[in-house]
């Protein structure tokens, strides 16, 4: 990092406050009833005036806190300084609504996701659940957090006792494949959940709430801060064969489930199919 780069701790100060204000807008928004929807990649994939609202706030306010650093933002892509950011610059990954459709229906599970990214690596994330205020963050080696308690992942070491989260994307295509996956794994593990906000889901394994997750199809606005705070709580977070997570698939596991649950998901191609 540049001596000019804050601390991990000094970005997550701002993520926090920013994260906030952005779930108080939601929140608010919500209130008034929705409205502006609109649809996305696919017929289900929809997008809210709510989405557009809260990251163009989320998106002033970084930029007014640090005029320098750039911004990924889901609904609308890269602003700031450019792709070429220079050693030790910042990069902010924005969900301003994970969850959008639990947010459409009023299911209290959506969040704002805000995470805070120095040369390629997240240091600092916050997701903060918009509908109850519940607000997980973690920094890089300070560990993660709720409620000022620290996090760990849970103790299971049995996959067939193991609750495991999951999400489906939104292209039918996909789902399909994403269904044949779930057909082959569910004869193994406990239990499946499908909350509908790939960041809480990750928030929810930190916590032992469930003791695993993956997903295919995930962006970087889904799983950076989630995907901090899990690593911190002692999950392994990856792809399969080693791959870092990403789009293919993101696997967050204790280290005591994570090949059992990372082998069953390559038997099945989960990374694989459209
Ligand atoms: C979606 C949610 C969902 C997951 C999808 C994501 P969005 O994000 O995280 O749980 O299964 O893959 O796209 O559209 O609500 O921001
Ligand atoms: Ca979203």
């Amino acid at each position: 990092m540049q001596s000019s780069t804050p601390a991990p701790a000094e970005l997550l100060e701002i993520a926090v406050t920013v994260a906030r204000q952005a779930a108080g807008t939601a929140q608010a928004m919500r209130a008034e009833g929705v409205s502006g929807v609109t649809t996305k990649s696919t017929a289900t994939d929809v997008v809210t005036a709510a989405d557009r609202a809260v990251e163009r706030q989320a998106v002033a306010e970084l930029r007014r806190l640090r005029p320098d650093d750039t911004v990924l933002g889901e609904e609308y892509g890269d602003s700031g300084a450019g792709a070429t950011a220079a050693p030790g610059a910042v990069r902010w990954i924005l969900d301003p609504i994970d969850g959008t459709v639990n947010y459409l229906y009023g299911l209290p599970q959506y969040a704002v996701s805000l995470a805070a990214e120095v040369d390629g690596e997240v240091v600092a994330g916050v997701v903060r659940n918009a509908a109850t205020g519940d607000e997980w963050t973690a920094t890089r080696g300070g560990g993660a957090w709720r409620d000022g308690r620290r996090l760990r992942a849970s103790t299971e070491t049995d996959l067939g006792q193991a609750l495991v989260a999951t999400g489906f994307g939104y292209d039918a295509a996909r789902r399909t494949h994403q269904a044949n996956v779930l057909v082959g794994l569910i004869p193994y593990v406990r239990d499946i959940r499908r909350f509908g906000a790939a960041a809480l889901d990750l928030c929810l394994a930190a916590e032992g709430a469930v003791d695993a997750y993956y997903e295919k199809g995930l962006n970087a606005w889904d799983h950076a801060a989630g995907g901090l705070v899990a690593a911190e709580a002692g999950l392994r977070v990856a792809g399969l064969h080693g791959a870092a997570p990403g789009p293919d698939l993101v696997v967050a596991a204790p280290p005591a489930l994570f090949d059992q649950l990372h082998d069953r998901l390559a038997r099945l191609d989960a990374a694989g199919g459209p």
